[in-house]
């Protein structure tokens, strides 16, 4: 009876999967925030390098990983995947669940696997420095990892409720050589204007992106690195589905259900993407769910159109599903998740129907990610508690439907830093959040309207 699924070195993915040109539609281009035209690699060369704005809009399906990037990724790559025996156990019905952990990276998720490739870009080019945003900690921890690596200066806009729950992530991103702010800081003319409107905000990840952009716009020696929703971070970010796809075949299972939770969508899309070009080819025929924070629920609840990544309005307009860029969601503790907006990618297969959405209320996600850990021994990430809800819920369905299901989701990070949240669950104070419908109507105001 296997437990862990284990690929060899030699099993490392070569190349990354880039689903563009499997897409039955071609996706709506960015456009340029002022003249509201197609936005074109220039648009984008102040704060990307080029290797990585070419990797943006690549219509090439498969982009070799250089051996740079892998002798990095070895580390740690594969990645295990397990099935949850024990879990099975507690259900008690017909389902088999597997799972992918990518908490094994020095960083403690998925995020090493951009991280590194952009660090490396980055050092290719000649760049000094990058800026970031971090929303769970987990994104600028990775970034400053890679930046070690390649000798680059690192600087974190973390946002301030997670600055606040997460101590001992601001020590891990220092300890790595990054420094650290609190976003809105003091030190960006966004971050001083957004704290003037209100003192009191907990800040989000829209705003810590304005933070990061603001720098590198501003400084020729520092570029901008983003943990999520762009295709070339999602492209990475497949190595995770490549050997998942293999694992699971050397186990001799065909998925019924793959689930991964979605802030931007990065861990989502580089775990399931590989699958829907399996789906698509008629090679399986598995339903793929993206499973989101009620109190950020853009997938569920959100409008498809075109709006800024960042909370002042200076990324190129991106076709996603939005919750309204100003609109900063309430403080869970998924803060991975705390986002306005959705890859385009992952919108746009939502559009067409080919994967499907639930958002979940963090007691729920939480009360389920307890049960785990006392059967699997991981303690999930705040962010992944909801792939373990949702996946633990598909088991249930199958047991009252009699189904004999696999069901496969990816544990995205573990959570060693985020106990005050398991904390607050098992003295009984977390609490849920309304779907704050009036605070996003008016953010949905403020959105560019394009035209076409
Ligand atoms: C462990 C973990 N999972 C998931 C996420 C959500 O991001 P994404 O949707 O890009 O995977 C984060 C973000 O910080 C994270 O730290």
């Amino acid at each position: 009876m296997v437990t862990k699924i284990v690929l060899p070195e030699t099993e490392l993915p070569t190349h990354w999967y880039n689903i563009i040109p499997d897409l039955p539609v071609p996706p709506p281009p960015a456009l340029h925030p002022g003249t509201h035209q197609p936005a074109g690699p220039d648009d984008f060369a102040p704060i990307f390098p080029m290797d990585l704005i070419l990797q943006e809009v690549s219509s090439e399906r498969f982009i070799e990983i250089p051996e740079e990037v892998r002798e990095v990724y070895r580390l740690w790559r594969p990645t295990p995947m397990y099935r949850a025996h024990n879990l099975e156990k507690v259900i008690d019905g017909p389902a088999r669940i597997y799972y992918k952990y990518e908490g094994v990276s020095p960083a403690g998720s998925h995020k090493p696997n951009t991280a590194v490739a952009q660090a490396y870009y980055n050092a290719k080019a000649g760049v000094k420095k990058l800026s970031t945003e971090t929303g769970a900690g987990q994104w600028g921890s990775a970034l400053s990892f890679a930046c070690a690596l390649f000798g680059l200066e690192c600087k974190v806009f973390m946002v301030r409720s997670s600055y606040d729950q997460k101590p001992y992530r601001k020590a891990m991103i220092e300890t790595w050589g990054a420094t650290v702010h609190s976003s809105p800081s003091e030190l960006t003319q966004a971050g001083r204007s957004i704290k003037e409107a209100d003192p009191d905000t907990p800040g989000s990840l829209g705003i810590a992106i304005s933070e990061a952009i603001e720098v590198a716009a501003n400084d020729e020696d520092t570029k901008y690195s983003i943990g999520s929703a762009l295709n070339h971070v999602l492209l990475h970010q497949t190595v995770i589905g490549e050997e998942a796809l293999k694992q699971l075949a050397l186990a001799g299972e065909t998925p019924d259900v793959v689930i991964g939770c979605a802030g931007g969508g990065s861990n989502f899309g580089g775990f399931s993407f590989p699958f829907v070009r399996e789906k698509l080819a008629g090679n399986m025929d598995p339903v793929v769910r993206a499973v989101e924070p009620a109190a950020a629920p853009s997938l569920t609840r959100g409008s498809y159109r075109y709006d800024f990544g960042d909370t002042v309005g200076m990324t190129p307009l991106l076709k996603m599903h939005t919750l309204g860029h100003d609109f900063v969601p309430d403080p869970i503790h998924a803060g991975g998740l705390r986002y306005h907006g959705m890859s385009p990618l992952v919108s746009l297969l939502k559009e067409e129907g080919i994967i499907e959405a639930e958002s979940l209320q963090q007691t729920e996600t939480f009360g389920r990610a307890v049960q785990f850990a006392r059967a699997e021994g991981i303690i999930p990430g705040p962010e992944p508690t909801h792939a373990v809800a949702s996946a633990m819920m598909e088991a249930e369905r199958a047991k009252e439907a009699g189904e004999e299901k696999v069901i496969v989701f990816n544990l995205s990070g573990h959570g060693h830093f985020d106990m005050s949240a398991y904390q607050e669950y098992l003295e009984g104070t977390l609490v849920d959040y309304e779907y704050p419908a009036d605070r996003i109507a008016a953010a949905m105001e403020r959105v560019p309207v394009v035209a076409g």
